[in-house]
C-alpha cells in the first residue's frame, strides 16, 4: 500500500549514510510500489550542487549501493525526478527560506539529521525560526544519540525546546531488521513460546552480534565510544529488551516502549568479572585494534561480552550473555533461547543434557531453528539425538520470504505513516545510558586493560570462560 505523498529533507544529504542507506531505501520503497511518484526528497547539506549535480550524486550511490538486479531504470528516473538539492548553512542563516521554499502545505514533512549530533540544537532551532517545526513535523535522529547519560540528557533537551516526543524519531536501526520484528510476531502471535517464555523453564539466553570488519576508516569516532557504547547500550539491549519484555497490551508505540523501558530499569548492576572486553591483535598485513584506533595505548574495546540479570518476577535466575565484537570468526547475529533440561530422564541417558534452544537469526539467512531432541533412526535401542527443525524465512516463504527489505527502508516508512513503534523514545536512551555509564566507569576506574584477541577468532579466551564458569558454552559463531 503506497504511503501518502510527503516531503523528506535529508539534512546531511550528500554524507556516507544517506549514499548507503536511505537513497537505497527510499528507492527500494518506490520500487516495491510504496513510495508514490509526488513524493519529494530534498538533499541539504554545505556544499553547493545544483539539482542535476546532486541527482548525479544519489544516481552513482543507487548503482553502487543497491543490488544490480534491483535496478531498473524506469524506477531510477522516477526516483531521480523526486529529488532537489539545495545548500544550507546549519550554523547561519543561508539557505532556510529557500528550503522553505520545498515545503509544500498539506502533506507529512519529515527533517532526517543524518548529521554529528553537534549540529542537532543547530538544525533543530533553525527548523523552528524558520517556521517549519509546525505540530505535523517530525524529525529523525541517528545514534550515537549521547555519550553518556549527561549529553543524552543534553540533546534530548536540545530536540524537546523545539520538538514534542511524538514528533522525535530516534532511530536504532537493528529494530527495523525483519527477524527482530519476527521475534515479537513469534513471542506474541503463538500460544507455544510465552508459557515457557521464564526462569523457570529458560536456563539461559544469548545474544551475540559478531562482525567480521574492524574499525579501519572510522577508528577516532570508535575509538571514543567502544563496543559498548557502539553497540551494547543500543542495539544488544534492544535486542534485550524486547526478548525479556512482558507482553505490552497491544502493539503500540507507547505500549512496546513502557514494557522496554521497565527491562531497562530491571538491569542488575553487572559485576566487573561479569564484564569481558577485548581488543584484535594485528594479523599478517592487517594492523591490530590500537593501530586502526590512531592510539598506541588505545584501552578501548572491539569486543564485549557481559553477563546480565534481570531483576523481576519471570527472570529472576535466568543468566543473559550479551557478546558483541570487531573481527571475528564470521558475521552472524543471533539470540539463541536455551531451554533447560527435562526434568527427569527416562530414557536411561544419565548425565546426558538434551535441550531445546530456540535460535533466531539476524543475519545472515534470516530465520529461526528450533532444536528438538528425538529418537536416533535405526534398532539400536532408545538413544536421543537433538535435531534443528530450521525455518529460513526465505525456504519457508518462498520467492515473496526471500525479498526481505533492508531495515532503513521499513524505518523510513514508518517515519512516514507516523508510526514510533520501532524508534526509541528519549527515557529509553537515558534508561540505556543510566545502566551503561556505571560499568564504564567501573573500569575506567580500575584502569581495565582490554584482553588481546586474534583476528578470526571468537574474542578472548575470557569470553568462553565467562559461561564456562556457570557451566555453559557460547554457540559457535559460523556464516
Ligand atoms: C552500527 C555501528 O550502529 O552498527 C557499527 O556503529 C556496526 O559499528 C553496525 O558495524 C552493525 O550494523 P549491521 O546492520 O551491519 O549489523
Amino acid at each position: 500500500i503506497p504511503v501518502d505523498p510527503f516531503d523528506l529533507v535529508i539534512f546531511g544529504g550528500t554524507g556516507d549514510l544517506a549514499r548507503r542507506k536511505i537513497y537505497p531505501g527510499l528507492y527500494q520503497r518506490m520500487k516495491a510500489g510504496q513510495m508514490p511518484a509526488e513524493a519529494r526528497i530534498v538533499g541539504a547539506a554545505r556544499s553547493e550542487h545544483d539539482d542535476e549535480e546532486f541527482r548525479g550524486i544519489v544516481r552513482d550511490a543507487l548503482i553502487e549501493f543497491v543490488p544490480e538486479k534491483d535496478i531498473d531504470s524506469e524506477t531510477l528516473e522516477a526516483f531521480l525526478a523526486c529529488l532537489s538539492y539545495e545548500a544550507v548553512d546549519a550554523r547561519g542563516d543561508a539557505g532556510w527560506e529557500e528550503l522553505k521554499g520545498h515545503i509544500r502545505d498539506g502533506v507529512v514533512h519529515a527533517f532526517y539529521f543524518s548529521v554529528a549530533p553537534s549540529l542537532f540544537g543547530d538544525l533543530a532551532e533553525r527548523l523552528h525560526t524558520y517556521g517549519m517545526a509546525g505540530d505535523g513535523c517530525r524529525i529523525v535522529v541517528e545514534k550515537p544519540f549521547g555519550h553518556d547519560l549527561a549529553s543524552a540528557k543534553e540533546l534530548n533537551a536540545t530536540l524537546e525546546k523545539h520538538f514534542s516526543e511524538e514528533q522525535i524519531y530516534r532511530i536504532d536501526h537493528y529494530l527495523g531488521k525483519e527477524t527482530v520484528q519476527n521475534l515479537m510476531a513469534v513471542r506474541f502471535g503463538n500460544v507455544l513460546f510465552e508459557p515457557l517464555w521464564n526462569a523457570q523453564y529458560v536456563d539461559h539466553i544469548q545474544i551475540t552480534v559478531a562482525e567480521t570488519v574492524g574499525v579501519g576508516g572510522r577508528g577516532e569516532y570508535y575509538d571514543r565510544s567502544g563496543a559498548m557504547r557502539d553497540m551494547v547500550q543500543n542495539h544488544l539491549m534492544q535486542l534485550l529488551c524486547l526478548i525479556a519484555m512482558e507482553p505490552p497490551s497491544r502493539f503500540g508505540s507507547d505500549e512496546v516502549r513502557d514494557e522496554k523501558l521497565k527491562v531497562i530499569r530491571a538491569l542488575e548492576p553487572v559485576q566487573p568479572h561479569h564484564i569481558i572486553r577485548g581488543q584484535y591483535e594485528a594479523k599478517g598485513d592487517e594492523p591490530d585494534f590500537r593501530e586502526d584506533a590512531g592510539d598506541p595505548r588505545s584501552r578501548t574495546e572491539s569486543f564485549i561480552a557481559l553477563r546480565l540479570a534481570i531483576s523481576n518476577w519471570r527472570w529472576a535466575g535466568t543468566p543473559f550473555y550479551l557478546r558483541t565484537g570487531k573481527k571475528l570468526k564470521a558475521r552472524t547475529s543471533e539470540i539463541a533461547v536455551v531451554f533447560k533440561d527435562a526434568p527427569h530422564s527416562i530414557f536411561d541417558e544419565t548425565g546426558k543434557s538434551h535441550r531445546n534452544i530456540l535460535t533466531i537469526r539476524l543475519q545472515p539467512n534470516e530465520g529461526m531453528e528450533l532444536c528438538v531432541t528425538i529418537k536416533e533412526p535405526g534398532p539400536g535401542g532408545m538413544r536421543l539425538v537433538d535435531v534443528p527443525l530450521d525455518m529460513t524465512f526465505a525456504d519457508a516463504l518462498g520467492p515473496d520470504g526471500a525479498d526481505i527489505p533492508e531495515a532503513y527502508e521499513r524505518l523510513i516508512m514508518d517515519v512516514i505513516r507516523g508510526n514510533q513503534t520501532l524508534f526509541m523514545r528519549g527515557d529509553e536512551v537515558e534508561a540505556a545510558w543510566a545502566w551503561t555509564d556505571p560499568l564504564i566507569a567501573g573500569w575506567e576506574a580500575r584502569n581495565d586493560v582490554p584482553k588481546p584477541y586474534e583476528p578470526g577468532s571468537s574474542g578472548p579466551e575470557d569470553a568462553l570462560m565467562l559461561m564456562h564458569r556457570d557451566g555453559r558454552k557460547w554457540r559457535e559463531i559460523k556464516a
